[in-house]
């Protein structure tokens, strides 16, 4: 067991180029299967749901080579349309296959997805999405068998905007016999390149970033030859944002999509932060006293990400005054609240909601990382606090953050990754 060891207390300066987006690039490689196909992929991150994406395509036939950040991904091999169960449950994304291999061959073989334990996360809405364009999905005991002789075009009316149905209908909609609307469909920013790589596979796509779009089904070609460059991961990158405003650091983030962290950047604003737009990135100071937030709901792009709450609590944990946080879009994703308390902070939370009474400084602790965000959250923490935090399972942020230990040690921080086995000998030493 491994467990990142943090000494706090250093301001963070110098400069981070953000890695590709891991939300964009997961449902992108299985898209890669909607055809037969040599596809370059630049900028894809080198972190754990990536690896196992690949592991999965090759379970599957397919050929998926890594040189640094890009991926050749050759789809001619594709021979079968069985995920191996050991794989689908070590990721949710895994559900992004269904749509694509259904397109492709006909069929589908898959088990219900795994992921990070943050509260519930059913798959209802993928399949009557799937449903709705004539695939049938039959379960027995924990296998889902998808079966469509010809996907038809129909229309979706979303009850929530989410983000992975609206991706496999956009895959399983991109070759369908005629047209496909999603209302209500998810905004976010990986919807959209998604939707930029199906449209250089041929796709005709309209609307991609609004809550309708309309996909026109074409013929599938012959064979593709391209290259796809991700977009940048704002998350990673406001991860980074947190770490230097809570730090008091002075850090400049490069790479980022201003218009992707819109809400992030807000909140880190009012919260006292100072952010400027600089050729190409973000310069962010940190500021004493960091202003608390009245509320912040998240909410789906353009608000407030999901995936950013537990790092944003991270900060105003540190707050002169009271903060509220209400999380609507996950139950149950509030698991870095007693860690946190471990360190010092004062949190209480009621259902969705989260209230955050500032305190002076925190203090170091061994705390658990339970998932990914909630790890990182954590790691932020340990940054700011007095003295040594350890956090153990970093495995859960390596699932989502190309190894973030390296990234934030590049701007000053002591933060290393040691076996858990050789911190406790130290101990008894
Ligand atoms: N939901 C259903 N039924 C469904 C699908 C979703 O009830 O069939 C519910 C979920 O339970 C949740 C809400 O709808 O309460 C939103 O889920 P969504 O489908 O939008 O999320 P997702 O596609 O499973 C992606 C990201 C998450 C991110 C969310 C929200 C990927 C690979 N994952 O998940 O990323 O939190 O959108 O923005 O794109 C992360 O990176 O840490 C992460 C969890």
């Amino acid at each position: 067991m491994e467990a990142f060891v943090i000494e706090g207390g250093l301001a963070l300066h110098g400069e981070i180029e953000v890695h590709g987006a891991k939300n964009a690039a997961l449902p992108i490689l299985a898209a890669t299967i909607l055809v037969r196909g040599e596809m370059e992929l630049v900028d894809v991150p080198d972190l754990l749901d990536v690896r196992v994406m690949m592991d999965i395509l090759r379970a599957l036939g397919v050929q998926v080579v890594r040189e640094g950040h890009r991926l050749y991904v050759n789809t001619e091999t594709l021979d079968t349309n069985i995920v191996p169960e050991h794989l689908m449950s070590q990721m949710r994304s895994s559900i992004f296959l269904l749509g694509p291999l259904v397109s492709r061959t006909g069929e589908a073989v898959v088990s219900y997805p795994g992921g990070c334990s943050i509260g519930q996360r059913p798959i209802d809405m993928h399949i009557s999405s799937l449903k709705k364009m004539g695939v049938t999905i039959h379960e027995y005991g924990g296998t889902l068998v998808a079966e469509a002789h010809r996907l038809r075009g129909a229309h979706i009316v979303l009850d929530f905007p989410s983000v992975g149905t609206t991706e496999n209908i956009l895959m399983a909609a991109a070759f369908a016999e005629g047209r496909t609307i999603i209302t209500n469909a998810a905004r976010e920013p990986e919807i959209q390149d998604l939707a930029r790589f199906l449209t250089s596979l041929g796709a005709r796509i309209h609307g991609a970033g609004t809550h309708r779009i309309v996909i026109e089904g074409v013929t599938r070609p012959a064979h593709v030859r391209l290259t796809h460059r991700v977009i940048p991961d704002r998350i990673e990158a406001g991860t980074f944002l947190a770490a230097g405003a809570m730090t008091g650091g002075d850090i400049f983030i490069r790479g980022v999509v201003v218009e992707h962290m819109e809400a992030v950047i807000e909140a880190f604003q009012q919260s006292g932060t100072i952010i400027s737009q600089d050729q190409g990135g973000l310069r962010v100071i940190g500021r004493r006293p960091i202003l608390p937030l009245h509320k912040v709901m998240t909410s789906p792009h353009p608000g407030f990400p999901t995936d950013m709450q537990a790092q944003l609590m991270a900060h105003l944990t540190l707050a002169e005054g009271t903060s509220i946080i209400v999380e609507t879009v996950f139950d149950g994703r509030f698991r870095h609240v007693p860690e946190l308390v471990k360190m010092g902070a004062d949190i209480v939370v009621d259902y969705h909601t989260a209230v955050i009474r500032g305190v002076q400084h925190l203090e170091g602790a061994r705390v658990k990382a339970t998932d990914l965000r909630a790890g990182a959250a954590l790691v932020l923490a340990g940054l700011s606090a007095e003295g040594t935090t350890t956090v153990i399972h970093p495995h859960h942020i390596d699932r989502g953050y190309e190894t973030l230990e390296v990234s934030l040690a590049a701007l000053g921080a002591r933060i290393s990754r040691e076996r858990v086995a050789t911190i406790l000998q130290g101990e008894r030493n």
